[in-house]
């Protein structure tokens, strides 16, 4: 059976800009959001690797480095990238954005493998 889907407000869409990283800690998990094209990706922010905070890596396109020893996950679905296998996946959650206010919601259940090409 399918998990029910929980979504949680975050934050809202004008506290992130084009490229850009933010931490929020719903429910006391540590979770990075990223804005590129103008869509939002919530992905677990802290490395698997030694635990760098993955909102203050480098965002280039949909990779984002560690900034710790550089592993990169796309963070459309926090999968590692081949060439950095000393970090494993993390957890990606499905964004839903609020028509009417921009608010971001995440679903903290939702591992987001929707999006994974
Ligand atoms: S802690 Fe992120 S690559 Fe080492």
């Amino acid at each position: 059976m399918a998990k029910e889907q929980q979504y949680q407000k975050v934050a809202n869409k004008k506290d992130l800009k084009e490229g850009g990283l933010l931490k929020i800690e719903p429910n006391g998990k540590s979770i990075v959001l990223a804005m590129v094209n103008g869509n939002v990706y919530a992905m677990d922010s802290i490395c698997s690797h030694e635990g760098g905070p993955l909102e203050e890596g480098t965002l280039e396109g949909y990779n984002l480095t560690c900034p710790w020893h550089y592993a990169v996950f796309d963070i459309r679905n926090a999968t590692v990238s081949d060439a950095t296998v000393w970090a494993t996946e993390l957890t990606s959650y499905l964004v839903k954005i609020e028509e009417t206010t921009d608010d971001i919601l995440i679903d903290l259940q939702g591992e987001n493998k929707l999006q994974q090409q």
